[in-house]
Protein backbone atom coordinates (compact mmCIF):
# COMPACT_ATOMS: atom_id res chain seq x y z
CA UNK A 1 0.00 0.00 0.00
CA UNK A 2 1.09 3.78 -1.15
CA UNK A 3 -0.37 7.08 0.23
CA UNK A 4 0.17 10.11 -2.11
CA UNK A 5 1.53 12.74 0.02
CA UNK A 6 2.25 16.88 -1.25
CA UNK A 7 6.15 17.71 -0.90
CA UNK A 8 5.66 20.85 -1.91
CA UNK A 9 5.44 23.56 -4.47
CA UNK A 10 7.05 22.97 -7.88
CA UNK A 11 8.88 25.80 -7.17
CA UNK A 12 10.33 25.21 -3.48
CA UNK A 13 13.23 22.88 -5.46
CA UNK A 14 15.22 25.13 -7.66
CA UNK A 15 16.43 22.77 -10.83
CA UNK A 16 19.66 20.78 -10.62
CA UNK A 17 19.25 20.45 -6.51
CA UNK A 18 17.85 18.63 -4.15
CA UNK A 19 15.61 19.31 -0.68
CA UNK A 20 14.84 16.42 2.29
CA UNK A 21 11.34 16.09 3.64
CA UNK A 22 10.57 13.86 6.44
CA UNK A 23 7.23 12.06 5.83
CA UNK A 24 5.68 10.26 7.90
CA UNK A 25 8.78 8.37 9.08
CA UNK A 26 10.15 7.83 5.93
CA UNK A 27 13.20 10.46 4.82
CA UNK A 28 12.75 11.66 1.22
CA UNK A 29 14.91 13.54 -0.92
CA UNK A 30 13.49 15.53 -3.50
CA UNK A 31 15.12 16.19 -6.78
CA UNK A 32 15.06 18.17 -9.52
CA UNK A 33 16.71 18.05 -12.78
CA UNK A 34 14.99 20.78 -15.22
CA UNK A 35 11.78 19.99 -14.68
CA UNK A 36 11.39 16.75 -13.83
CA UNK A 37 11.52 15.54 -10.29
CA UNK A 38 12.50 12.34 -8.73
CA UNK A 39 12.13 10.89 -4.93
CA UNK A 40 15.28 8.65 -3.44
CA UNK A 41 15.79 7.87 0.00
CA UNK A 42 17.19 10.73 1.45
CA UNK A 43 19.82 8.46 4.15
CA UNK A 44 22.60 7.04 2.15
CA UNK A 45 23.23 3.47 2.10
CA UNK A 46 26.20 3.45 3.10
CA UNK A 47 26.14 5.42 6.56
CA UNK A 48 24.05 8.16 7.66
CA UNK A 49 24.03 11.22 5.13
CA UNK A 50 22.42 12.56 3.82
CA UNK A 51 22.08 12.63 -0.14
CA UNK A 52 19.51 16.06 -0.36
CA UNK A 53 22.86 17.43 0.41
CA UNK A 54 25.10 16.25 -2.38
CA UNK A 55 25.63 17.31 -5.73
CA UNK A 56 22.63 16.58 -8.50
CA UNK A 57 24.23 14.90 -11.88
CA UNK A 58 21.38 16.58 -14.17
CA UNK A 59 23.04 14.29 -17.38
CA UNK A 60 23.81 10.96 -15.83
CA UNK A 61 20.35 11.68 -13.22
CA UNK A 62 22.60 10.61 -10.03
CA UNK A 63 22.77 12.38 -6.95
CA UNK A 64 25.99 12.21 -4.94
CA UNK A 65 26.54 11.48 -1.30
CA UNK A 66 27.85 14.52 0.19
CA UNK A 67 30.18 12.01 2.34
CA UNK A 68 32.82 9.67 0.29
CA UNK A 69 31.06 10.15 -3.20
CA UNK A 70 29.20 7.70 -4.39
CA UNK A 71 26.56 8.55 -6.87
CA UNK A 72 23.22 6.84 -6.69
CA UNK A 73 20.47 6.78 -9.81
CA UNK A 74 17.54 8.98 -9.36
CA UNK A 75 15.09 6.08 -11.44
CA UNK A 76 16.64 3.07 -9.88
CA UNK A 77 18.54 4.23 -6.58
CA UNK A 78 21.39 2.02 -7.29
CA UNK A 79 24.54 3.15 -6.42
CA UNK A 80 27.22 3.87 -9.58
CA UNK A 81 30.25 4.07 -7.57
CA UNK A 82 31.85 2.81 -4.66
CA UNK A 83 32.07 2.64 -1.52
CA UNK A 84 28.10 2.03 -1.63
CA UNK A 85 26.78 -1.34 -2.26
CA UNK A 86 22.98 -0.84 -1.64
CA UNK A 87 20.25 0.73 -3.87
CA UNK A 88 18.24 3.24 -1.81
CA UNK A 89 14.78 3.63 -1.91
CA UNK A 90 12.69 5.22 -5.24
CA UNK A 91 9.12 6.57 -5.07
CA UNK A 92 7.15 7.44 -7.74
CA UNK A 93 6.94 11.45 -7.96
CA UNK A 94 3.94 13.24 -9.56
CA UNK A 95 3.46 16.43 -10.58
CA UNK A 96 -0.35 17.93 -10.00
CA UNK A 97 -0.59 21.61 -11.31
CA UNK A 98 1.81 23.26 -8.70
CA UNK A 99 2.06 20.57 -6.51
CA UNK A 100 4.76 18.04 -6.50
CA UNK A 101 3.52 14.61 -5.30
CA UNK A 102 5.07 11.53 -3.62
CA UNK A 103 3.40 8.16 -3.07
CA UNK A 104 4.85 6.47 -0.25
CA UNK A 105 4.86 3.14 1.25
CA UNK A 106 2.30 3.07 4.26
CA UNK A 107 4.49 3.16 7.52
CA UNK A 108 3.42 -0.49 8.58
CA UNK A 109 4.62 -1.67 5.17
CA UNK A 110 8.54 -0.60 6.18
CA UNK A 111 8.35 -2.07 9.75
CA UNK A 112 7.49 1.03 11.87
CA UNK A 113 9.33 4.60 11.10
CA UNK A 114 12.99 5.25 10.49
CA UNK A 115 15.20 6.98 12.96
S1 LIG B 1 28.11 7.88 3.45
FE1 LIG B 1 27.48 7.99 1.38
S2 LIG B 1 29.12 7.07 0.31
FE2 LIG B 1 29.71 6.92 2.38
Amino acid sequence: MTRTVRLCARGDVEPETARRFDVDGHRVALVRVGDDYYAVGDRCSHADYSLSEGEVWDEEREIECPKHGSTFSLLTGEPQTLPATQPVPVYDVRVDGDDVLVALPETDDVGGPET
